[in-house]
């Protein structure tokens, strides 16, 4: 499959509606149009992403008229991904509402105590007078009608990065690290501009068809069996992307959480293992005990697992940090077992599977990730597997002499019920 085709997130920035939050973790819309038209539907058939996040896979099917429906753990970037895909609004209402909304925030915002008490990283992300002109917008959004409400908040979310004094880039805020800072209701306005724009240009077909996003776990979705015909995802890679953390700045700003322990326990808790920080060492040795359902279902993979564990648990006591990349490993694949068999539940025979995936290697020990996904879910009942590679990744972090030198890719696992 020709790299260009299927581009990478960076294609989401101008593209309509899907530019309205840069979440990097995902894939280029372009993906999902090739996915469909490499993977025909059954008339009226459905389509399924079991780790929906921003809702890439929804809102292409949605354009295309195609049903569809996500899952995705994280409240906020569930409730980011259903506006995504609300058009049946009215349109006219909607933009006399904005003009409306606009002309209505105070002109100096007091920068007051609601401002002292947000957590630290988001006022070291401002100056004192962006930050209470961000703050007047989230308290404006009060008096806007339900349906309009989403929108507004969605524009303003995606504002958060972009009026910043701080480098807010993905995957790290650098509070320290200072940039020119966008003053924050004219971004805010033409962030709400771009939306309200967007939902005017809308393909007709889209507007009635119906796109579902449950806030909800995918190793446990609450969608009936066989009623499936394609299942399209980038899950999280085990590459220690902790996505609770890296959403932070939005979270605290809206009054989501205030601090690290609410995060685990409202985001952090919710999702599948892919990050150091998601597991603790009194979890104790992880290969056996761990990995329950990777043994049931594949067990060769299972021993080949445990070896990789047993390394990493090895190395670590020798590597800066000494991570628990060990016990990640292990509750990634457990995990993700359970993901993949609830997602051959949902498919109806003869229905396809398709992840987009990286590998990763831990401290320099490589983990073939699709390979054993693939296996595991031949193990799971699809009746095979096939891995196409998409490109070579990595290649931000060579320079890092932290950095192993195991050459990464992407590729596409495709398992067919
Ligand atoms: C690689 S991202 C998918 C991005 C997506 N393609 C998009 O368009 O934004 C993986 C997503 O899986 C979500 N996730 C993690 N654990 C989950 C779980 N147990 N159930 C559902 N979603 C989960 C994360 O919150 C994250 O948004």
């Amino acid at each position: 499959m020709p790299d260009g085709e299927v581009g990478t997130f960076k294609d989401n920035k101008s593209a309509p509606i899907h530019r309205w939050f840069q979440y990097p973790a995902g894939f280029s819309y372009r993906a999902v149009v090739h996915a469909l038209d490499r993977f025909p539907l059954p008339p009226g058939g459905a389509v399924y992403d079991p780790f929906a996040g921003t809702g890439t896979t929804l809102v292409v099917c949605k354009g295309r008229g195609v049903r569809s429906v996500g899952v995705e753990a994280h409240p906020l970037v569930a409730r980011i991904a259903r506006t995504k895909v609300a058009w049946e609004v009215d349109l006219k209402a909607l933009r006399s509402e904005a003009e409306r909304f606009l002309r209505s925030l105070p002109a100096r915002p007091p920068a007051g105590r609601s401002l002292d008490r947000l957590p630290e990283l988001v006022r070291k992300c401002y100056s004192r007078d962006n930050l209470a002109r961000l703050l007047a917008i989230r308290e404006h959004l009060g008096t806007l009608p339900a349906p309009m409400h989403d929108v507004f908040e969605v524009a303003l979310v995606g504002t958060l990065r972009s009026a910043s004094a701080a480098a807010t880039g993905w995957p790290y805020i650098a509070p320290r690290k200072r940039i020119q800072e966008r003053e924050a209701y004219r971004t805010y306005g033409e962030a709400l501009h771009r939306c309200v724009e967007d939902l005017g240009s809308t393909p007709p077909e889209g507007r009635s068809v119906e796109a579902r996003v449950l806030e909800a776990d995918a190793r446990d979705p609450p969608i009936r069996p066989g009623t499936v015909d394609l299942a399209f995802t980038s899950p999280p890679y085990l590459n220690n992307y902790d996505y609770a953390d890296r959403l932070r700045l939005e979270t605290y700003f809206l009054g989501m959480a205030q601090n690290w322990a609410e995060i685990s326990e409202r985001f952090r808790s919710r999702l599948v293992v892919s990050a150091t920080t998601q597991v603790q060492r009194q979890d104790g040795p992880p290969e056996e005990r761990v990995m329950r359902a990777v043994h049931r279902v594949a067990p060769e993979v299972a021993a080949e697992l445990a070896e990789k564990v047993r390394t990493l648990s090895e190395v670590r006591h020798h590597r800066r940090g000494k991570k628990n990349y060990d016990l990640m490993v292990a509750r990634y694949f457990e995990d993700m077992t359970r993901a993949i068999g609830a997602t051959r539940r949902v498919l109806r025979p003869g229905a396809h599977f398709v992840l987009i995936l990286g590998d990763s290697a831990p401290y320099g020990v490589p983990i073939p990730t699709e390979e054993y996904l693939g296996r595991i879910g031949v193990g799971l009942g699809f009746r095979h597997y096939t891995l196409e590679p998409l490109r070579a990744r990595g290649g931000k972090w060579r320079s890092n002499p932290q950095r192993h030198h195991v050459p990464l890719k992407e590729s596409w696992l495709i398992l067919e019920a």
